[in-house]
């Protein structure tokens, strides 16, 4: 396998939603589940988002010390085809390294970042992953939106995925664990496997096992 192990992780509302209408961030997870979440930061070698959840939520993508003591932070990646991330946006302060990962199309641009290009109109996740591979990054926590988990794991690219199931319910049409267009037949439904379930703080955490392992 030359690109790194896979890991989605996320959290939804028990009617499958990951944020308020409109996209706006809540609070799903518990202080135990930031704690695992930390720790699952902390040991892999980067996070990726997309690029909206950079726009919608600006998270700084880091280990936080209250969680993990003295940890060092994985690469940050973000999912960004138009090189649309604002110079601001917390995850391009100096706390980790950050690949803004992009296409051929998108224009140049001086960020606190290092660009990469994989693909012509979004970014091509193979090549993307082979790239990481080739600069030593052997797992990859892939943190959301719903776009970036369902094209992930469209790709089949994804070896595991945690899902915690927070106690509320948000309703409408708030954004989902995987969007995309969705499957339209039998063959087009993506197929888990549950490894575990436990209960963890006020919810359930489910680790799905996702390749034939
Ligand atoms: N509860 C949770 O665990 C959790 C975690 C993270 C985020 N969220 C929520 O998720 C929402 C954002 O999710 P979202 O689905 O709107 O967006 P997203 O998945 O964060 O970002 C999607 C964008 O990434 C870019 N992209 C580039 N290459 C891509 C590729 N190969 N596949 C997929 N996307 C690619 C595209 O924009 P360009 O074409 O412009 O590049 C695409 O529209 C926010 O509301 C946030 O609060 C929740």
């Amino acid at each position: 396998m030359n690109r790194p192990k896979i890991i989605i992780n996320a959290a939804m509302s028990a009617d499958g939603k990951i944020a308020l209408v409109g996209g706006k961030r809540i609070k799903i997870s518990d202080e135990a589940d930031f704690k695992r979440v930390h720790e699952m930061r902390a040991s892999v070698d980067a996070i990726l988002v997309g690029i909206n959840t950079i726009l919608k939520d600006d998270p700084k993508l880091t280990v936080k010390e209250k969680y993990v003591p003295n940890a060092k932070n994985p690469v940050r990646v973000v999912l960004d085809s138009k090189l649309r991330i604002p110079s601001d946006a917390r995850v391009l302060n100096s706390m980790a390294k950050t690949i803004i990962a992009t296409t051929e199309k998108a224009e140049e641009r001086e960020i606190n970042a290092e660009i990469m290009r994989c693909g012509d109109e979004r970014v091509d996740l193979n090549c993307l992953m082979k790239e990481l591979w080739k600069r030593g990054i052997k797992s990859v926590m892939v943190e959301g939106g719903g776009t970036v988990i369902h094209s992930f794991l469209k790709a089949g690219l994804v070896d595991e995925m945690y899902v915690f199931i927070g106690p509320l319910i948000i309703g409408g049409d708030a954004p989902t664990l995987a969007e995309g267009p969705g499957a339209k037949s039998d063959e087009e439904v993506i197929r888990l496997r549950i490894k575990s379930c436990e209960k963890l703080g006020y919810g359930i955490l489910i680790h799905y096992g996702v390749k034939n392992d």
